[in-house]
């Protein structure tokens, strides 16, 4: 079968499933230990990814599995609660089904939102950074094979793959917020082992600035079907390969977690800005 009739069935069923005649033309993806923000959605609509045709279950218990359509401060919306990586096994056909089904269901604006470890000295955990730039480390391309021709090019250019208008906005609704957002560039990696002090001083020295395992794949789909994207990671720990600390995904979850809330804070100020300019 091929890739873009499983969209097609997947956006079908969701379609039919929520009675979405107008399906939200904005998209936002909630990363590890953000995903109980999809409940404050007003007006708000679920589906079960285990109901939908051809997706990837998430195999992780951080991600719940669940797509959503609701307002959020009168935006409308449409939300993956959970998403699937490349560590699981998924492949990047695979692990990009879900951004391609908002595609497919008129979104052009994607939020992306991530738990990461910090590379950069001066941004503690606790942090969110706004993601100016990616470095795909994954050794893996979501494109690689026959172009999907009704999604995008086969050769999307990747010069600008974060809107800087959004940018500006996200920045000017966060200090609005009286919220600290740091902007640099994120690493993606494979996973799921985390990154030796040796690793760590490389992909500092390569220009990162946050590292994690999941958005590159997305991101690169997304910019595939030139959709407009805003990415921010929530700092969960921080790597400095001279005195590198053990992390684990419960520490990573329970940061995430308690840095929700300003999160929470700038994803509705996004939205509420979204709903008046747009
Ligand atoms: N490394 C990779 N992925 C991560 C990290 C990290 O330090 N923190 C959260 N996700």
């Amino acid at each position: 079968m091929l890739e873009e009739d499983r969209i097609a069935e997947a956006a079908a069923h969701v379609r039919n499933t929520l009675g979405l005649d107008h399906p939200a033309k904005v998209g936002i993806i909630l990363g590890t230990g953000l995903g109980g923000w999809a409940s404050q959605l007003t007006e708000a609509q679920s589906v079960p990814y285990a109901e939908i045709p051809h997706l990837p279950q998430a195999t992780v218990s951080s991600h719940q599995g669940a797509l959503w359509h609701g307002r959020c401060n009168g935006l409308p919306v449409l939300v993956l609660q959970g998403r699937c990586h490349l560590y699981e096994g998924y492949t990047p056909q695979e692990v990009c089904r879900l951004v391609r089904l908002l595609g497919a269901l008129g979104v052009r604006t994607l939020v992306t939102t991530n738990a990461a470890g910090s590379l950069n000295p001066l941004f503690p955990a606790g942090q969110l950074m706004r993601l100016t730039d990616q470095i795909n480390m994954t050794g893996s391309n979501p494109l690689t094979g026959p172009n999907l021709e009704t999604f995008g090019p086969r050769f999307p250019d990747m010069s600008e793959v974060f809107d800087p208008e959004l940018g500006r906005l996200a920045d000017t609704v966060a200090l609005e917020q009286g919220l600290r957002l740091e902007r640099g560039v994120y690493v993606g990696i494979q996973g799921p082992s985390l990154e030796t002090p040796a690793e760590t001083r490389m992909y500092r020295c390569l220009g990162g600035d946050a590292i994690g395992m999941s958005t590159v794949m997305e991101t690169i789909a997304a910019a595939h079907m030139s959709m407009r994207q805003l990415g921010v990671s929530c700092l969960t720990n921080q790597n400095l390969p001279d005195c590198q600390a053990p992390t684990s995904l419960e520490e990573i979850i329970a940061q995430a977690e308690a840095s929700s809330r300003q999160l929470t804070l700038l994803l509705e100020a996004v939205c509420g800005a979204l709903a008046t300019h747009q």
